[in-house]
């Protein structure tokens, strides 16, 4: 049985996976940080505590805390159990059961809501969606984006893809994207052509592998940088 979802759904990771997810150090840290599509990932309320808060952007942020709330707990039952009928695309060292698995996202996710309004009041998350963000050029040093692109290759086309991308590398100087597989751990039939494609613009490009290792095949992020 593969992973099948309609359509992108929202879900989120704790701050430690994001660390690991993109091999931040602790200089990375102290970079201006927007993360795209961060959904209800508790990055954001993490960085904020530590005194260093980054901006999030979603489409999701249009909604009320409550409302969002609801959507997880709506969403959420199938992730887990899709997730449990797909045990053997997943390395279980890190996290050791379906169920770990299921506490450590609601923990995150439960983060991420309450700190959420106070976050929107102050302009740390929100309600934008690729490919038109707003903001300036090269506002930021430092664009993550972690389970959207190459991700659901399935929902979202090439020319999706390659809009998306300039406009990251439009507002920030380094992006840094995770994983470069699909939902099933498949390589994304996107990534070779989004590669040819940035580095006719002279963008420096490396898929490196990091710390972080869940899907089978997804311990890759693509780095892109302007050169
Ligand atoms: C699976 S979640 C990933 C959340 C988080 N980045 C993580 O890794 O835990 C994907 C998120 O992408 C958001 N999304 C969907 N379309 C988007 C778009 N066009 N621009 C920005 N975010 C989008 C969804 O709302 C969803 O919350």
């Amino acid at each position: 049985m593969d992973f099948h979802y309609k359509d992108i759904i929202p879900y989120g990771r704790s701050f430690d996976e994001y660390l690991d997810m993109f091999n931040l150090s602790e200089d990375d840290l102290t970079r201006d940080i927007v993360g795209i599509g961060d959904g209800p990932a508790s990055f954001n309320s993490s960085m904020h505590q530590r005194g260093t808060p980054i901006v999030s952007v979603e489409p999701i942020y249009r909604y009320s805390e409550t409302e969002l709330r609801q959507r997880i707990q709506e969403t959420y039952d199938d992730v887990i159990e899709q997730a449990r009928q797909n045990q053997d695309k997943f390395v279980w060292t890190r996290i050791s059961s379906v169920n770990e698995l299921a506490d450590l996202r609601m923990q995150a996710m439960d983060a991420f809501c309450q700190d959420f309004e106070s976050g929107k009041q102050q302009g740390r998350y929100i309600d934008a969606s690729l490919p038109n963000l707003p903001f300036s050029d090269g506002h930021f040093d430092l664009v993550l984006s972690a389970h959207l692109l190459f991700f659901y290759s399935a929902n979202r086309n090439l020319a999706f893809h390659l809009n998306a991308i300039r406009e990251l590398l439009r507002i920030g100087s380094e992006v840094r994207i995770f994983p470069i597989v699909d939902v099933n751990s498949n390589p994304s039939p996107f990534l070779s052509p989004v590669i040819d494609e940035v580095k006719k613009e002279r963008i420096a490009c490396s898929v490196e592998r990091v710390p972080y290792h869940f899907q089978k095949t997804g311990n890759e992020m693509l780095r892109l940088k302007l050169s």
